[in-house]
């Protein structure tokens, strides 16, 4: 699984190359947070232990991740549903705004 991941994220550098340079906007990333932040938090800190933190995440994990549930690679309703409304460049400056954030919360929800 492992393996198969990473042989997913080289392809994507590959096939991206540095025309990922003309990446994302993380301000405009910031305003298409707003459909996100129920779940996420906007600034991808999530609220509750039910949705995963993704500020802080690498930015080619969040594209990677949201192609994936795009073409169903990555199977789960509630993002998938999300994720087919979202063009590349959505992907992409989402993915900017939330790696420009601060890490994961540190607060215990182990009870
Ligand atoms: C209604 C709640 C909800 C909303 C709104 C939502 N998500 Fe999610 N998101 C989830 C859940 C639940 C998961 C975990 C799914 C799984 O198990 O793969 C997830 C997973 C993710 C992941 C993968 C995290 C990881 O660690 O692998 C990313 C990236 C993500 N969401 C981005 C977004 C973006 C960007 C938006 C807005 C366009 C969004 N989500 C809107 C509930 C939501």
């Amino acid at each position: 699984m492992t393996r198969t991941l990473l042989s997913i994220a080289a392809a994507t550098c590959v096939a991206f190359g540095h025309a990922a340079g003309a990446a994302g906007d993380a301000a405009a990333g910031k305003e298409k947070a707003a459909q996100c932040q129920q779940c996420h938090g906007l600034d991808g800190n999530s609220p509750t232990p039910q949705f995963p933190n993704i500020g802080g995440q690498h930015a080619k994990y969040i594209v990677q991740a949201l192609e994936d549930y795009k073409t169903g690679e990555r199977q789960e309703p509630v993002m998938a549903a999300f994720a087919a409304t979202l063009s590349k460049q959505d992907r992409e400056d989402l993915a900017a705004w939330y790696a420009g954030q601060g890490g994961l919360y540190t607060i215990e929800f182990n009870e």
